[in-house]
């Protein structure tokens, strides 16, 4: 007869006992007595969100300021047994430090406005183009590519620390993981799929990713990157008609924008119920956002960032001087647009801006 561990067997005895004896425990089921009786409404006709079951408040909606101490993955409002192991791994339990009042909401959207690189986007329409258009947009792609993923990177670095009792923060983050990954997939996908290919990457956006991937704790990197990075880069989609050639471009732009824009409004809500949580921290942010600002700006000197965007924005490289001048229209949208979400987030760098809001014609 096959011999097995002591615990296999304790599960083979006690499945034995309840085969010839009937004796079965039943406990759980009068476990969480308080607990018992929810009843979560959806508020409207776009289904049962995780905002709306946070509405039944109590033990289930309440977000604790700090996460429970148990360290475990028990989920928020059950009962948890004394002898649940703590895993040891969730050392982010202040909810200051990741919170953002509009998280749970940005989550339902996220799930509700997936979408797929193969499907929707209409690659039947791509058309050839000029050498100099398709290797123009072909570093961009090659840019992007190279840049979505820290988006991807930065919140998968943190998530796992934070205490599960904040799961909106986690289940949100999650999404922008899986939007990121489909943004330097379309982006590829782009690059690769007109007779072109991928140019040459980028040492100076290296820095500014590192600059995100180094940050010293959750809040500084997520201003570098949902704010002053991913800001820009929401600016700029917004934008996308002024560097697309044609429909699929179009639409790239456009989806892409959409999961930006959630991203970029958790970021400006984190800080903002962080700063009112711990304002003596807006120097330290103040000083992380002036070295971002810098690395952001001396993109301009490397030719594969400015270039292909200039020649896109003014429709070939004989026309290159005309799309800088529209790109320093565009920058200072950018700026303005950071500068303003900065403000909603209580935080005033008009004054303090370390790279100009208006570049010299
Ligand atoms: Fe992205
Ligand atoms: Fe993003």
């Amino acid at each position: 007869m096959q011999r097995f561990s002591q615990k296999v067997q304790e599960v083979l005895d006690y499945a034995a006992d309840i085969r010839n004896r009937g004796t079965v425990d039943l406990s759980w089921m009068s476990a969480n007595p308080t607990g018992w009786g929810a009843r979560a409404k959806p508020r409207d006709d776009r289904g049962l969100g995780l905002e709306d079951i946070n509405q039944i408040g109590g033990r289930y909606g309440a977000v604790p300021d700090y996460g429970d101490a148990h360290g475990s993955m028990a989920p928020r409002g059950c009962e948890v047994p004394a002898n649940t192991p703590s895993l040891g791994c969730y050392d982010i339990n202040d909810k200051s430090l990741v919170w953002a009042d509009n998280v749970a909401l940005l989550y339902d959207e996220a799930v509700a406005r997936q979408w797929s690189s193969a499907r929707d986007i209409p690659w039947d329409q791509l058309k050839p183009l000029p050498d100099d258009l398709e290797k123009a947009m072909c570093q961009l792609c090659t840019t992007l590519t190279e840049v979505e993923f820290i988006a991807a990177d930065m919140p998968a670095k943190w998530m796992w620390r934070i205490n599960h009792d904040f799961h909106e923060v986690k289940c949100f983050l999650a999404t922008q993981i899986a939007d990121e990954a489909r943004h330097l997939d379309v982006f590829r996908k782009r690059a690769l799929a007109n007779g072109g290919g991928l140019l040459k990457a980028s040492p100076a956006n290296e820095q500014i990713l590192r600059a995100i991937i180094e940050a010293p704790d959750y809040t500084t990197a997520s201003s570098l990157m949902h704010i002053l990075a991913e800001g820009f880069v929401l600016t700029l989609f917004r934008n996308g008609e002024m560097l697309a050639l044609n429909e699929v471009e179009k639409k790239i732009f456009r989806l892409c924008m959409q999961d930006e824009a959630r991203h970029v409004a958790y970021g400006t809500m984190h800080l903002k119920y962080f700063l009112e949580k711990r304002p003596e921290r807006a120097e330290q942010i103040h000083s992380i956002l002036a070295a971002g600002e810098e690395a952001i700006f001396a993109l301009t000197l490397e030719p594969q960032t400015a270039e292909p965007r200039a020649i896109l924005a003014g429709g070939g490289v004989d026309r290159i001087l005309e799309g800088f001048a529209k790109l320093s229209y565009l920058y200072t949208k950018q700026v303005r647009e950071y500068l303003h979400r900065l403000k909603v987030a209580g935080l005033d760098r008009s004054t303090r801006i370390a790279i100009p809001i208006e570049l010299p014609n």
